[in-house]
């Protein structure tokens, strides 16, 4: 499974963590099926969001198409 943290805190948020979130839905079933979500409040660094968190690796600026790339290589898909 892939445990991915989303942070929604005040500062990803304004940088645009919902996005992020919602583009988790457009991903394929089968990848969508390995995906543990999570909301975080937050990853401790703000200056650099909109953060996640992907099995214990936080990246930052994610953008919805820079996380469909690393989900689909942690998935092996
Ligand atoms: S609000 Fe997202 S890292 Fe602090």
């Amino acid at each position: 499974m892939i445990n991915l943290e989303i942070c929604l805190g005040t500062a990803c948020h304004l940088m645009g963590s919902e996005e992020i979130f919602s583009s988790i839905e457009k991903l394929p079933k089968n990848l969508r099926a390995k995906i543990i979500v999570k909301g975080m409040h937050c990853l401790g660094a703000c200056d650099q969001g909109p953060n996640v968190r992907l099995n214990g690796t936080i990246y930052h600026q994610m953008t919805p198409l820079k996380l469909a790339e690393l989900l689909a290589e942690y998935g092996g898909e």
